[in-house]
């Protein structure tokens, strides 16, 4: 939206510099909005024109500002250009702002909007693997694989928009010891009713009560190794077991994802690279980078000058490890998928892993290790239910859709709805998500329900809040016609705010596709609230000439455009009702 204007004032620039306009691209962003206080609306940073050798860096700075300010003339689209410290300021025809700003929204709130600026060509595209959430099966659902799934969610809703081809990998922990603990403890603990009825608690059950007994019991350690090994050698009568425990976790997964507005085009988990494994290893020999230790454990040396480094590739009874595993499931997917970019999200404590992996993909030739990363993130203490200790997903959705349930029945403001169930859950979960999204992904933090629910403040129900009020005006208002509109009706700082936050949006989203960080969106989405709530206040749509009402529901229908749109790059489903 702001691209039409910055591409304005770079054609203005060309001109009177004598340069090609796309110079002055980088160096011009949309000022942003501070409440109530009139502000210019794009600005150009003389800094980034002298870093960039556009302008000399000899001669002061600001003399060279001001030099510039006043060689150039307004006209019909910029209305006043003013120096500032090392900037020049542009505030654009007020008119004009709020024709551009609002084009795009003519027809229906709820179209989708056309995410299109020149800022996002310089953005690679193709086809991007996201991989994300990967649980381990039998074993708990942690924060962490909670944070991995909506920050992959993110990831992937968001180079989706960009326009790449998006592949959404689950990769689940569904091989190793675990099983041969769960084979061997499902014959003494488990039973097949129970696992039908409530599969991944029964699993969970077994798997404690298992590894308990193996701790005091010589011979249930041996009844799994035993049965790990089978399955090492596709044994048919443990893999149709270890198959049946696979399904059944898969098919429950995909209902609470579900639930979270989650989805994956595949499946896929360490069990399935036992081949690409003995490949991995093969390779890995003819380069001459594998070397057998002391102990008879096969390793790569990656030590650099100053630090030692080596990576275990595998155990001394020549059995396979989660990086080896992970180096064969990369070249697999590379092959399959033939993707430009890969994308980990893991807790911060896998990073040397990943590092580790990169470093011996690279070795082995694999040039496109380049464009694989690591998205770490933080640890957050203190998620637990009323109930204890969180275990599985579904735990916290119905934890967040209990309180929130609880706290729109005790409020003022919730309206009479059918669905309040599946509101409070949307809602919930958005809560859920805003906590998550506001910091640095790398921070740790401290959960808390009561601070995660809060109406008031920086938070989801906010976020939602803001959401289903302007769909409520838009639905009270359904005879105006905001098809056509005009903008000299929109001349209050309240409006003019909200038009020039919306010059940042797509600043915002090339910001968050450079670092891979939500809080520029979510912080761009959670003021645009704020500017809302002042908006709406003053800014009646009931009551008013029918001009005004008409261009003042054209703002807050292209508002709410907006906000759905950033909404759902987040994650969160948009509520229209609460
Ligand atoms: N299942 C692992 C865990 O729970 C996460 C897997 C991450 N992805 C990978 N390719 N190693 O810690």
């Amino acid at each position: 939206m702001a691209c039409f204007f910055r591409r304005r004032i770079a054609a203005k620039l060309g001109k009177t510099l004598q340069q090609s306009d796309d110079v002055f691209m980088p160096a011009l962003s949309a000022v942003p909005v501070f409440n109530k206080q009139e502000t210019a609306d794009l600005r150009l940073s003389i800094s980034v024109l002298r870093t960039n050798g556009v302008l000399p860096v000899s001669g002061e700075i600001q003399a060279q500002t001001e030099h510039l300010a006043n060689q150039l003339k307004r006209d019909s689209v910029v209305e006043d250009i003013s120096a500032g410290s090392a900037v020049i300021n542009f505030k654009i025809d007020r008119k004009l702002l709020a024709k551009k700003i609002l084009e795009p929204f003519g027809t229906g709130h709820h179209g989708k909007i056309e995410l299109n600026s020149e800022l996002f060509n310089s953005l690679k595209t193709g086809t991007t693997l996201v991989e994300y959430s990967s649980p381990n099966i039998a074993k708990k659902f942690h924060a962490g694989h909670l944070r991995s799934t909506i920050i992959g969610n993110f990831i992937a809703n968001l180079k989706e928009s960009l326009g790449n081809k998006v592949i959404r990998m689950n990769y689940l922990g569904d091989w190793g010891m675990q099983f041969g603990l769960l084979g061997a403890g499902f014959s003494q603990f488990g039973s097949q009713e129970q696992l039908k009825e409530n599969p991944l608690q029964h699993l969970f059950e077994v798997y404690v009560k298992v590894n308990k007994e193996a701790e005091c019991n010589e011979d249930t350690m041996l009844a799994a190794r035993d049965f790990f090994r089978k399955l090492e050698q596709h044994d048919s009568q443990a893999m149709s077991l270890w198959q049946q425990f696979r399904d059944i976790t898969v098919c429950e997964y995909r209902h609470v994802y579900e639930r979270l507005g989650v989805h994956f085009d595949v499946y896929s988990g360490e069990s399935f690279h036992q081949e690409g494994v003995q490949e991995v290893v093969s390779q890995l020999q003819n380069k001459g980078l594998l070397k057998t230790t002391k102990m008879g454990t096969s390793v790569v040396d990656l030590s650099a000058e100053d630090q030692s480094n080596i990576c275990t590739i595998l155990r001394s009874d020549g059995t396979s490890l989660y990086i080896t595993r992970d180096i064969a499931a990369a070249i697999d997917r590379r092959e399959k998928y033939h993707f430009d970019e890969m994308i980990y999200v893991t807790d911060k404590s896998q990073t040397h892993h990943f590092q580790q992996l990169f470093q011996i993909l690279q070795a082995m030739g694999h040039s496109w290790a380049d464009r694989c990363h690591h998205v770490p993130f933080g640890l957050v203490r203190g998620m637990k239910t009323r109930s204890g200790e969180v275990v599985f997903l579904e735990d916290i959705l119905n934890e967040a859709r209990a309180r929130m349930l609880h706290n729109m029945k005790q409020s003022k403001m919730t309206k009479e709805m059918d669905n309040a169930e599946d509101t409070a859950q949307k809602v919930g979960i958005s809560a859920l998500i805003v906590q998550d999204f506001k910091g640095p992904l790398q921070g740790d933090y401290k959960f808390a329900w009561d601070k995660v629910l809060q109406a008031q403040g920086d938070t989801g129900v906010f976020l939602q809040y803001t959401h289903a009020r302007l769909c409520s005006l838009i639905r009270k208002n359904d005879d105006i016609d905001a098809a056509t509109f005009d903008p000299s009706f929109l001349t209050e700082q309240s409006g003019i705010s909200i038009l020039q936050h919306l010059l940042r949006y797509d600043e915002v989203l090339y910001q968050s596709a450079q670092d891979l960080q939500p809080k520029h969106l979510l912080n761009f989405l959670l003021k645009l609230c704020h500017l809302t709530a002042s908006a709406h206040r003053e800014l009646p749509v009931k009551g008013s000439p029918q001009q005004v009402a008409q261009a003042r529901m054209r703002l807050f229908s292209g508002t709410c455009s907006v906000l759905a749109s950033g909404m759902k790059i987040l994650g969160i489903i948009p509520v229209d009702k609460m």
